[in-house]
């Protein structure tokens, strides 16, 4: 990345919130080299670009040009079959269809159904630490797990498969949320995409390991005869983003950065227990305060005017969903984390618009149950030595958090 915009600094990750409120106040729509993109940094900017079809989610072949060198590959090449038949990189109409087409998976009935289970998930997980321990990676013990375990049970993706799953979804999201000088041979990047096509395909086809009734895989399996918004290749494109999304940084990422706001304020664990209203509010107020997908793309379909810049016809576009969720325009010290803030729910760190993200409930099941279960054993947890961050600020997340648990 180029040394002329702070938010190329690597040494900004644990606390990069300085640097946008300089941006947002001096700047806010800043060329930052390093990304090859305007950063926006203003609440009102990066959610009013959200829901403006100017800004295309279609951007994945721009993106392949500058990782690899302006290398191309044919029309029929899995990496462009892919990106452009996914939901997340697509634009109405194609995108409303492919999202339309997974609906079954996320009806308010479904949703109801995984909470149970996310539920129990969450309470077994707090619970599988041993009786007599005082201090542990809360990364390894508990947040990277639970995400994992959600996959499973809510989700249907079988136990046995989860050493060929995760792997490839680490090299995929290297190439996803990873630096312009790419760490990765694009060779093995489009075996692993096609390897989880083979996967997603011989799953739906019952070829692997069982997929638990009731849960995401199964009920689009099931959905996938009487389905007309998209065609049975597309399902699989849509199955292959949603493993991606599963095993991704960001759940793990809020439940670490979460445990981590809440063990620096006991004040407001006490807040937790004593106010139902609170609790209510805190998996807002705790991804408000770190987003774990700290900036998302677009790319101009047009020129265009955004805060007084000059925006060329497809230049990219970063915004900062996590510098929004600290606008002093929108949220009252945003900077201290608080249960009690009337309007967390503001937050944009799911995205807002078209392409919100789609595992938006589940991934809030997830935290809701888990600190609820956290809290009900550990009320007391706090620092026991020093966080430190993995490297990536587009995926936020913690690499290890040494708790106490009181
Ligand atoms: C805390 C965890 C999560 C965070 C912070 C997060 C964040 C986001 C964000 C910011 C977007 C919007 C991207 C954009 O507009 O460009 C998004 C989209 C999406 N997310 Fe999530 N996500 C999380 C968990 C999940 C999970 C568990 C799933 C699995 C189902 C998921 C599936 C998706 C999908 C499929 C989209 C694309 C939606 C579309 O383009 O219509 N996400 N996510």
């Amino acid at each position: 990345m180029s040394e002329s915009s702070p938010l190329s600094d690597p040494s900004i990750v644990p606390n990069p919130y300085p640097v946008y409120a300089a941006l947002a106040e001096h700047e806010p729509v800043h060329w930052c080299e390093g990304l090859n993109a305007w950063a926006v940094t203003r609440y009102d900017d990066c959610a009013g670009a959200l829901k403006d079809p100017r800004f295309k989610a279609e951007r994945m072949e721009g993106v392949l040009d500058a990782k690899f060198d302006g290398r191309s590959l044919p029309t029929d090449n899995i990496y462009h079959q892919f990106t452009k038949n996914v939901m997340m990189y697509t634009d109405a109409p194609r995108h409303t269809a492919l999202r339309r087409s997974t609906h079954a998976a996320f009806t308010r009935e479904a949703h109801a159904h995984y909470s149970q289970v996310i539920k129990r998930v969450a309470y077994d997980l707090v619970a599988s630490v041993p009786d007599d321990t005082k201090k542990i990676d809360a990364v390894s013990a508990l947040a990277a797990k639970l995400p994992v375990n959600a996959a499973v049970h809510a989700f249907g993706v079988p136990q046995v498969d989860l050493d060929f799953v995760i792997p490839r979804v680490d090299t995929l999201m290297t190439y996803w949320s990873g630096p312009q000088d790419q760490p990765l041979e694009l060779d093995l990047l489009l075996e692993h995409l096609t390897d989880l096509h083979t996967y997603a395909l011989e799953l739906i086809q019952g070829k692997r390991g069982t997929v638990l009734p009731d849960t995401v895989i199964a009920r689009l399996a099931a959905a996938q005869a009487e389905n007309v918004d998209s065609t049975p290749e597309q399902t699989i494109h849509q199955l292959v983003l949603l493993l991606i999304a599963l095993f991704a940084p960001t759940t793990p990422g809020s439940t670490s950065s979460g445990m981590l706001a809440f063990a620096t304020n006991p004040d407001q664990i006490e807040r937790y227990l004593t106010d139902p209203a609170c609790a209510d509010n805190a998996v807002n107020e705790l991804v408000r305060f770190n987003a774990s997908n700290q900036f998302t793309w677009r790319r101009a379909g047009t020129t265009l005017d955004l805060n007084g810049v000059k925006i060329e016809e497809g230049q990219n576009v970063a915004l900062f969903l996590g510098a929004a969720n600290r606008d002093p325009r929108v949220f009252e010290r945003p900077d201290e984390f608080d249960l009690g803030r009337p309007n967390s729910g503001k937050h944009l760190t799911f995205g807002v618009g078209p392409h919100s993200c789609l595992g938006r409930q589940i991934a809030a099941l997830e935290l809701k149950w888990f600190f609820a279960a956290l809290f009900e054993r550990f009320p007391k947890i706090s620092l026991a030595g020093e966080p430190t961050w993995n490297p990536n600020l587009e995926f936020r997340s913690l690499k290890s958090l040494p708790l106490s648990l009181g």
